[in-house]
């Protein structure tokens, strides 16, 4: 199956109650890895690309090791996805580049710049069928540098659904991250994790069938984070969005769910292992490998969570509806 954009993943998503796992990919083991638990379990992909990812690989290299994996998994609906893109000219980048789906990340901006830049961004992709999220509302984490905010200074910069609404009908755009509590990176929560529903639940209200993303979506998981610190790391108060939490926004109108921490963890907890309990290891196969299994167990579950796993028949697009770039 060739490259397809979230549209019709999002329209089943919606319909029947769960949500597309969005996975950040950084180099071959990590794509393999999220690839085979998606073959294995029947599920929708979206791969996607940070600004980390960028700079650590790429673009030549993240687009060919994506390009590779859609054709090693041709039963896997995959879409090709630019996360948190800056600027506009970024953003105009991935789409020439053959991306099928943007984010523009304005949320830093003044509501009003915002809506400027994500327009301007969703006239020029649209006009090549590819796919745009925005995001209002601001996370902890990248966008604030803000690590381990207490829930009362979050829920200050909580998407407010009535700009949700303005927002989605003067941008165009065709799914919107919202700020519902979560943030970005290992350390999510002081407290007990506790999510906005309310904000989500509104939204939906609002705005009948419209998609939402939810960022910051890491579990963090208490079995990788014990196996680092057993292994000399270093994350003693490690804490993500339990399980629940996340099937329950995927019931509802989230369609799509950002996971990169939970794959840095399941990697690193796996290196670790290796180069604790084999000091002679000096092969990268040796330890990398393990990696890539340990991903791949570790995202099958994720599937399962979102509700994804079995829909990717459902989630495939006739090659007519694929995105004019691929
Ligand atoms: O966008 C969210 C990512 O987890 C941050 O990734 O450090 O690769 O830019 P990055
Ligand atoms: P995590 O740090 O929780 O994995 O979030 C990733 C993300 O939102 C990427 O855009
Ligand atoms: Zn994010």
């Amino acid at each position: 199956m060739p490259l397809v954009t979230t549209k019709k993943m999002f329209a089943m998503a919606y319909q029947n109650g769960y949500a597309i796992g969005a996975f950040n990919v950084n180099n071959m083991e990590i794509t393999q890895g999220i690839a085979a638990a998606a073959a294995e379990e029947e599920a929708p992909l979206i791969l996607q690309v940070s600004r980390g990812a960028r700079k650590y690989a790429g673009l030549r290299f993240l687009r060919a090791i994506i390009d590779a994996t859609v054709a090693a998994v041709p039963s896997v609906p995959i879409c090709m996805h630019l996360d948190h893109g800056d600027t506009f000219e970024t953003c105009k980048q991935y789409v020439d580049e053959g991306f099928t789906s943007v984010m523009i990340d304005g949320s830093h901006y003044p509501f009003e710049e915002n809506i400027a830049l994500t327009r301007q961004v969703v006239e020029y992709a649209h006009a090549y069928g590819v796919v745009v999220e925005g995001e209002l509302g601001q996370l902890g984490g990248i966008e604030e540098d803000v690590i381990g905010v207490g829930a009362e200074e979050l829920s200050k910069h909580l998407t407010d659904p009535d700009q949700a609404v303005e927002f989605v009908e003067r941008t165009g755009l065709d799914s919107l991250a919202i700020a519902i509590g979560t943030s970005h990176g290992a350390y999510k929560f002081k407290t007990a994790p506790k999510l906005a529903f309310d904000v989500i639940e509104q939204v939906a209200r609002k705005l009948p069938g419209f998609p939402l993303v939810m960022h910051g979506s890491s579990t963090v998981p208490r079995e990788y984070r014990d196996l680092i610190n057993k292994y000399g790391g270093q994350m003693p108060d490690a804490t993500g969005v339990p399980e629940e939490a996340i099937s329950t926004a995927a019931k509802m109108a989230v369609c799509k769910v950002n996971f990169d921490t939970d794959l840095r963890m399941a990697m690193t907890a796996a290196i670790r292992q290796v180069f604790a309990e084999k000091p002679t290891e000096f092969d990268p196969r040796n330890y990398l490998g393990p990696a890539r299994d340990t991903i791949k167990t570790m995202v099958k579950g994720r599937l399962h969570v979102l509700g994804c796993a079995g829909k990717a028949a459902e989630c495939s697009e006739h090659p007519s509806m694929v995105t004019a770039h691929s």
